[in-house]
């Protein structure tokens, strides 16, 4: 069911000073930045030879990282994505092992226009899941 590594999301306080330590420091490949208002973020991808790495920094008031960041003002892992082919099926194998689905229930669109859905940190070891079908 579970396929590749998408990417791992950090959380960041200054997304300019982050995107240039990727890119300028480290020499990978960084994306501009993308607001996303819908998810109130803003974005910017690193890519790696084998996976990416999702800067967020939050965008507007109702930012639903805003808090993330409160709590941990360094910045700090926020969420590992993990590619599904069927996404619908993924979620209601997962719902019937007693996995909890955060908002709907419903896959939304998600940074890179594709499904996706959130799986509660509680039940997966303390951390945040993002499906993504691919
Ligand atoms: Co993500």
């Amino acid at each position: 069911m579970i396929g590749k590594l998408n990417h791992v999301a950090i959380v960041v306080p200054d997304l300019t000073a982050a995107a240039a330590q990727y890119g300028d420091t480290l020499g990978a490949s960084v994306s501009d930045a993308v607001d996303l208002p819908g998810h109130g973020v803003t974005t910017v991808f690193v890519e790696l030879p084998n996976t990416k790495i999702e800067l967020l920094h939050p965008l507007g008031e109702n930012s639903p990282i805003a808090s993330f960041l409160d709590r941990n003002p360094a910045g700090g892992m926020h969420h590992i994505c993990l590619e599904v082919d069927d996404i619908t099926n993924a979620r209601d194998r997962l719902v019937e092992e007693g996995a909890r689905v955060l908002g709907s229930g419903e896959p939304r669109i998600g940074a890179h226009g594709k499904p996706v859905l959130f799986l509660h940190p509680k039940d997966f070891n303390g951390t945040l899941i993002e499906l993504e079908e691919v």
